[in-house]
């Protein structure tokens, strides 16, 4: 059987990476994993459970806990939750243990498709193709504020523009597996695009990426 094929995309809060690679995903039949849940996950356990986000042997046993077949994506998907992820998610053990996770589940057949900050740098170093997916943060926090509106929420674009540039701070300053492109990535800018010509500028990278594959 041949090796699995590993497309790595990563990005920036509401870059629009995770709905890109869930397209990517079905056009390359491949798994999907959104490893930014992992993250989540570990971050809302300790919530629910009343423990603090900031004691790294707490996190780290949350981490080893953490069930990559069961992720609870809508519970998941709250605000506080992504917030408390990014604090967790600065702790080297902790993200020893998801990192062994998510290459496991890369790892099988017939491959997969997986978005978050450090998969071209970290945990998939030797994928097949490296996407790096971003938006200027005004572009990202209109795109998010505008989501929350269509979905009958109440939203401050200027709250979210604030939110996500201390995110992107605290995600591409932290001292291990810092959000960066790899050397080999591919710059995808979606800041002018929609996301019909992200998804074709995307699979145009690829398809001449894996041209000499198939
Ligand atoms: O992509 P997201 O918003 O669901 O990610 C939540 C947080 O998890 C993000 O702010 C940083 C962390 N994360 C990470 O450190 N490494 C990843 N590969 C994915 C997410």
């Amino acid at each position: 059987m041949s090796k699995p094929i590993v497309i790595a995309v990563d990005g920036p809060a509401a870059s629009g990476k995770g709905t890109l690679s869930r397209r990517l995903a079905t056009q390359y039949g491949l798994r999907h994993l959104d490893t930014g849940l992992s993250y989540r996950a570990v971050a809302q356990a300790l919530m629910a459970a009343g423990r603090p986000l900031d004691d790294e042997a707490l996190a780290t046993e949350a981490a080893r806990a953490v069930d990559f077949s069961a992720f609870d994506a809508a519970a998941l998907s709250a605000h506080a939750v992504g917030d408390a992820a990014s604090r967790v998610s600065v702790f080297p053990p902790v993200r020893r243990v998801l990192v062994e996770k998510q290459r496991a589940f890369a790892s099988q057949p017939p491959g997969a498709v997986l978005d978050g900050r450090d998969i071209g740098t970290v945990v998939c170093p030797h994928a097949d193709v490296k996407l790096y997916v971003t938006a200027s943060p005004a572009v990202r926090a209109g795109r998010r504020h505008r989501e929350i509106l269509r979905l009958g929420g109440q939203a401050d674009y200027a709250a979210i523009l604030a939110d996500i540039e201390r995110r992107d701070a605290r995600d591409m300053e932290r001292a291990d597996s810092p959000l960066r492109p790899a050397a080999d990535a591919h710059l995808l800018d979606t800041s002018q695009m929609s996301i019909e010509a992200a998804f074709l500028a995307a699979c145009a990278i690829i398809d001449d990426a894996l041209g000499g594959r198939n």
